[in-house]
């Protein structure tokens, strides 16, 4: 597959606002999106939202959203005003549900791209038995990411590892954004299902998702240049 345009994105998973905001002063001149997670917008909300989009930085909002499709709808409409590119729903809510955030993100803010989660990668299959799912996670993630697409979403999150099998079966304009990237002899911390990121861009990633490695690097600028080398 020739390699696509792949861009970093930063996952802002700290637990304290002062330190994530100089954090990110670090980081203006390199980074261009950085993820905020459910962590810090349960504890500092919009406007933590808005002050890094002020920043200049393009906002990734990792909120995962399901429930039923009139107060999934409402959720993605009442985020309109916020400054947000990309935002999480999971996919396992269904058609209905799907169809309606993508009405609603069209409606209110159609730039935004809209993300399905399918399976998430701490389910195995004896997991999703438990849960009456009875394909394997592979089969479960290919058969929620057809559904996402024709669901009217343009974009999934998945592991790097099943990059392949999905780009042989979505459209090519689908956005495949993969977090589980760890550089070459890099700390793995408990992610299992690893790949690197010239990996991960060679196989299709357009958006790989890193926190930890530049969060804890001696020199957080140099880490994410490393690793934008890497994918460029
Ligand atoms: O620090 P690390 O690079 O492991 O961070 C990865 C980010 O991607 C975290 O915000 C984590 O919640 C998220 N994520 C993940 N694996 C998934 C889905 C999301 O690691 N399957």
């Amino acid at each position: 597959m020739s390699k696509r345009d792949c861009k970093l994105i930063l996952a802002l998973d700290m637990p304290e606002r002062n330190s994530a905001l100089s954090m990110l002063e670090k980081l203006r001149n390199d980074l261009e999106w950085v993820k905020i997670g459910l962590q810090m917008h349960l504890a500092y909300g919009a406007n933590f939202v808005r002050e890094v989009a002020s920043m200049g930085f393009k906002i990734f909002l990792d909120l995962k959203l399901y429930d039923i499709p009139n107060t999934v709808a409402s959720a993605v409409r009442s985020l309109e005003d916020l400054p947000i590119g990309m935002l999480t729903i999971h996919a396992e809510g269904g058609r209905e549900m799907m169809s309606a955030a993508a009405g609603a993100a069209r409606q209110t803010n159609p730039d935004l791209l809209l993300l399905g989660v399918t399976v998430l990668t701490s389910f195995d299959e004896a997991g999703l038995a438990e849960t009456g799912v009875c394909l394997t996670p592979a089969e479960e993630v290919e058969k929620l990411a057809k559904l996402a697409v024709d669901s009217g979403l343009r974009g999934l999150v998945c592991s790097p590892l099943e990059l392949e099998a999905l780009r042989k079966i979505l459209p090519a304009q689908t956005k495949l954004v993969t977090p589980g990237i760890r550089p070459a002899g890099g700390d793995a911390n408990e992610q299992k299902r690893i790949m690197t990121p010239a990996l991960a861009a060679e196989k299709g990633s357009d958006f790989i998702v890193v926190g930890r490695p530049i969060l804890a690097a001696e020199n957080p600028a140099e880490a994410a240049r490393e690793i934008i080398s890497q994918i460029s």
